[in-house]
């Protein structure tokens, strides 16, 4: 069993670590610490690049998962001096059709829990836009593709994850190299959306998502899940075979992706079941 030397966190609480199938497992015993650590890596590598004068590219997710991570940033811009002027953000997906200001948006989402309350660019920020025609969509799409390559690509990309398994909205079936596209949402995927939108009928089909493809070509991958409802399809992506049944085992093959979880979303995992090559 090759489970690494057990870290402390500022608490004093221990981060267990291991590696299977390529995949940086870390369990924390509070989501609020594994956000505060994810958070952490975030606000180090956006001043290690302001340090060398160069942008930070930052891949982000929406969703219950990822708000700690954002809350965190706050904190260090107000507190810690976190500047987030030199970021670039591009979000991994957004309903379709949707308009920027509904209460369900993506734009308002991340505007109201990260971007209304820090100093990035309003010229930085891109998020997939839910009112582009359908005959434009295809189009738009490998813009947003284009436009990730122009800036450089991305540097850290966060995800949370569903119970269908997808990464960004790239539910079963996705191909490991798509792209930017509209994709119809599966059912569980609209159930859990369903208590936003005041019930399933009024839940979009479709969404315009970044591909498994696009989520790969980002340099570091930190993929958060909490709680006990998630330990199931947790348990699938690190410990099952690549597949397009669950889409997060795409990630195994990447080389710095790190799951950080808290106890209850690790609970189905089997740490005796390590990589021997780690
Ligand atoms: C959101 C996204 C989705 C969510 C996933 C988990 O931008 O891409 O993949 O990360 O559905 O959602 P929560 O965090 O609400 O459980």
């Amino acid at each position: 069993m090759l489970i690494q030397p057990t870290e402390k966190n500022d608490d004093n609480d221990d981060i267990v670590q291991w590696v299977r199938n390529g995949i940086a497992v870390r369990v924390f015993g509070e989501a609020a610490d594994a956000s505060n650590s994810v958070a952490a890596e975030i606000a180090s590598l956006i001043r290690q690049r302001a340090d060398d004068g160069e942008q930070c590219i930052l891949g982000l997710a929406t969703g219950s998962t990822p708000v700690r991570v954002y809350r965190e940033l706050i904190r260090l811009h107000r507190e810690e001096n976190l500047s987030m002027k030199n970021v670039v953000t591009f979000n991994l997906d957004e309903y379709f059709p949707m308009k920027p200001n509904a209460a369900q948006s993506y734009v308002r989402f991340m505007n109201e829990q990260l971007f209304d309350h820090v100093d990035i660019s309003p010229d930085n920020i891109h998020i997939p836009d839910g009112t582009v025609t359908p005959d434009r969509v295809t189009e738009y799409c490998q813009q947003y593709e284009d436009a990730i390559d122009t800036a450089g690509g991305i540097d850290l990309q966060l995800l949370g994850i569903g119970r269908t398994g997808h990464v960004g909205f790239n539910e079963p079936g996705s191909e490991q190299a798509s792209t930017t596209r509209l994709v119809r949402l599966c059912e569980i995927t609209r159930t859990d959306a369903a208590k936003d939108f005041g019930g399933l009928e009024k839940t979009p089909q479709l969404a315009i998502t970044m591909g498994v493809g696009t989520i790969l070509r980002s340099r570091r991958i930190r993929l958060l899940a909490f709680g006990e409802h998630k330990s199931a399809i947790v348990e699938r992506s690190v410990q099952g075979a690549i597949s397009d049944s669950v889409p997060a085992t795409y990630l195994h093959d990447h080389g710095n992706v790190e799951f950080v979880l808290d106890s209850a979303a690790a609970s189905k995992l089997n740490p005796s079941t390590a990589d021997v090559s780690h």
